[in-house]
Order: structure tokens, then sequence, then C-alpha cells
């Protein structure tokens, strides 16, 4: 597994849009049957806004008719698309959730979307800035949440859960082989109230990982409990089925994920959708190739060594991008 590192400088609050070309040809590009030499018209969805990288981009693809709408749960992103809207009326934003999509597109009466973006996980500005409380490396509040007015913050949930449930977060959503120990010693040392009381913590519980590309020992943990903090992993498996199920034949989806976590949930997601359904033994045969929702295109998708190079946050990043076919 790999994770979006937290530790390598990209410029401070600032986030670069990763795999920007291979988003735009794919989502809104070249190759499409529909496109125009004016742009394309119809109505898109960035339901990861950020801070707006890729929303810029998108909007200089599409026509004086096409519309884009920006998602994303974070307060903090609602002044950026704020500005954006204020520049470009094509855009609009709401504050909501993946598994709010389909509520918000009924009630703006938007039917037959044609592309949806998804560019999972955490944005630079919320890993750079500490009282966000995501960064192994700077001293903030024990928080991870993605929107601080929404659910428990991380020090609240590890301050009262099980050793037993910790143990199977860390497992589960980290990959982290010392979960056990590490939950016996968070245990042992409530209340934690701070980013790097935790990290400190796992250092001291963990043997030091050796060799040149060894990570900070508190990685896995800190990954582990913001996906459970934020509910990513239900948010994600939501997300795609709302965000294809929102689309007009023809239209597409594309996601970017950054751990193979994430990776296979997208990849199992878009197989089920493309494959012909099993045929379960003695009933009548049927085409079931008719019964096939989408086609995928591509393969999955990892940054050039020049992206690789500009933005090393982008390393562990993979797009996938599926077409509504009926
Ligand atoms: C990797 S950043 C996106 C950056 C953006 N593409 C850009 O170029 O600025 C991911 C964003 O998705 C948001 N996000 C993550 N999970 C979400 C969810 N379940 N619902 C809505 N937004 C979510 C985060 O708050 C974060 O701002």
């Amino acid at each position: 597994m790999t994770e979006r590192p937290t530790d390598e400088s990209a410029g401070a609050g600032e986030h670069v849009p990763v795999l920007l070309q291979e988003v735009l040809t794919h989502l809104v590009g070249s190759s499409r049957a529909s496109e125009r030499a004016d742009g394309e018209s119809g109505i898109f969805v960035d339901a990861t806004f950020g801070r707006g990288g890729h929303s810029r981009k998108l909007l200089e693809r599409l026509s004086a008719q096409g519309q884009l709408l920006g998602l994303d749960r974070d307060p903090e992103a609602l002044a950026e698309a704020q500005r954006l809207a204020g520049q470009d009326p094509r855009f609009s934003f709401c504050q909501a959730r993946f598994s709010e999509l389909q509520d918000v597109l009924k009630d703006q009466q938007i039917e037959g979307v044609r592309g949806v973006l998804m560019d999972v996980g955490v944005s630079s500005p919320q890993l750079d800035r500490p009282e966000r409380g995501f960064s192994f490396t700077a001293q903030g509040p024990l928080d991870m949440r993605m929107n601080p007015e929404e659910g428990s913050s991380a020090a609240e949930w590890l301050n009262q859960a099980d050793e037993a449930e910790i143990a199977q977060v860390l497992w589960m959503y980290g990959e982290e082989r010392q979960s056990r120990r590490i939950a016996r010693a968070i245990v042992a040392a409530r209340p934690l109230t701070t980013t790097l009381e935790l990290a400190d913590l796992v250092s001291q519980a963990v043997p030091r990982p050796r060799g040149p590309q060894r990570k900070h020992p508190a990685t896995r943990t800190f990954q582990a409990v913001r996906i459970f903090v934020n509910e990513e992993a239900q948010e994600l498996d939501q997300g795609l089925q709302q965000g294809f199920s929102s689309l007009a034949v023809g239209g597409r989806l594309a996601v970017i994920s950054f751990h193979s976590l994430e990776d296979r949930k997208v990849k199992h997601a878009f197989r089920q959708l493309s494959q012909p359904p099993k045929m379960p033994r003695r009933l009548p045969v049927r085409n079931l190739d008719q019964e096939v929702q989408g086609r995928l295109i591509g393969g999955p998708m990892k940054p050039s060594l020049a992206e690789l190079n500009a933005n090393p946050r982008s390393r562990s990043a993979t797009l996938r991008v599926i077409e509504k076919v009926r």
C-alpha cells in the first residue's frame, strides 16, 4: 500500500491538480464523439472541488452553455468556490458529501450529467495546515475531520474507543502490522489531544523502519484514523454508485485514488459495471452483453515522469475512467 505523503513540500497551502491532462482528455476530451469546436456543452460535476485546481481547467474546456457543479464537504473549500462562482457564471458550488450527490442534483433539477470527477482523499491545504490535525509532522489538535462541524474528531474517537476497535481500524484502513501493539499504547496513554502526541506514541511503540525508503512510523496509523473518522470507505462506495447513476448515456466518471484500498474499490466497482453479470446455472440463456452498463476507458493511468518530478505528491495517484453505455 502507498499513502499520499504528508511531509513533502508542494508549496504550503497550494494544491497542484494531479493527472490533469489525463482527466481533461478522458473526461471532456478530444476523443469524444460529442465534442464541439467551441467546447463541451453538458453539465459536469467536480465532486472533490478542494481548491478548484481541476475545476478551473475543466471550465476552460466547456462551451458558454456548459456548466460545472463543484462539491466538497470541507467548509474551507467554500471561499475559493465563491471566488470562482463570482468569476464564472457557468460554475456553482454546494457544500456536500459524495453520499449526498444525487440529492444535490435532484434539488437543482439536474439530470443526465456528462462527466463526474472524484479526486479522493485529502487536499494539500488540508494536510499542510497543522490546525486541521492531519499531519504527523506538525503540532496541531488531533482532529482530522474534512468537515470539522460534522461527526467526532480523531481525539474524541481514540479517547473512548475499545482497544480492539482501534486495532481493527488500524489493520483494516492502514494495513498496519503492529495494529494491536499501537492500539494498546494508545489506550494506555489516553487522553490524547495533539497530533504529535499520537505520532510520538506510535514511534515509540513500534520498531523504527529501516532503509532509504522508510516512512514515518505513524504514516499508516494517521491514514487509518483519517479514513475511519471521515467514513471515507463508505463515502467512496456511495460516490462511485451515485456518480455513475447520475451520468447520461455517453457520460463518464473519472476517479483519482491515492492508495491501494481506494483503488481496489474503484477497480472492483468499475469491473462490476463493465462486465456481463454472472449467469446463475439453470436460468434461461439471455444476452448478458446487453446488460453491461459501462465501458472502461483505457486502463489505470499513472502520473508521467514529468509530473512526478514537478509534483512528488502525485506519486501514488491512479486514475480510472468509465463511460456509461446504457
Ligand atoms: C485531493 S482533494 C481535491 C483537490 C482538487 N481536485 C483540486 O485540484 O483542488 C480532495 C477533496 O475532496 C474532498 N472530499 C473528500 N471526501 C469527500 C466526500 N466524501 N465528499 C465530499 N468531498 C470530499 C476533501 O475535502 C478535499 O477537499
